[in-house]
């Protein structure tokens, strides 16, 4: 069966491209859309990408991928994982894995991002590739989920 697989980014991450790109470099949140979607069809899974700037569509998105019994996700919660308790709490709540992701390396960066609220939750951490952050996260779901 294809296993069905969420990737849901936080705020800011609708502007790569334009936002810092010295930090996140210059490819576009459609080039990310695009590079989930490659990877996630060379893998066999059904993607959907979603990105909001507003924390309670995020928690409620978490809660919508326990209620549709999604396989697992990639999230990539940016600033809120640096601050947010809904967040990690919601996250904490799936039964489906998920790896959380980022473009850039936090623990390289400003100490108030050493802290990631929902890195506990996850099964792992994928950070500081850029967009290949995604491609590996999928990877490394793909090989846990059963064939
Ligand atoms: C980020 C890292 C976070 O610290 C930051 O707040 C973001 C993006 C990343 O993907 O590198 O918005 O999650």
């Amino acid at each position: 069966m294809t296993a069905v697989v969420w990737i849901l980014n936080g705020p800011n991450l609708g502007r790569l491209g334009k936002r810092e790109p010295d930090v996140y470099g210059t490819a576009s949140y459609d080039d990310l859309v695009a590079t989930c979607m490659s990877a996630g069809e060379q893998l066999g899974m059904s993607i959907e990408v979603r990105q909001t700037d507003d924390e309670a569509t995020y928690v409620r998105w978490l809660h919508d991928a326990e209620d549709s019994g999604v396989d697992a996700l990639v999230l990539n919660p940016a600033a809120w994982t640096h601050t947010s308790v809904a967040v990690r709490d919601a996250a904490a709540a799936l039964r489906a894995p998920f790896v959380e992701v980022h473009l850039s390396n936090p623990l390289a960066r400003e100490e108030f991002r050493h802290v990631s609220y929902t890195a506990g939750e996850a099964v792992g951490i994928v950070a500081g590739f850029g967009l290949d952050s995604y491609r590996l996260a999928l990877q490394a779901l793909a090989a846990r989920l059963p064939t």
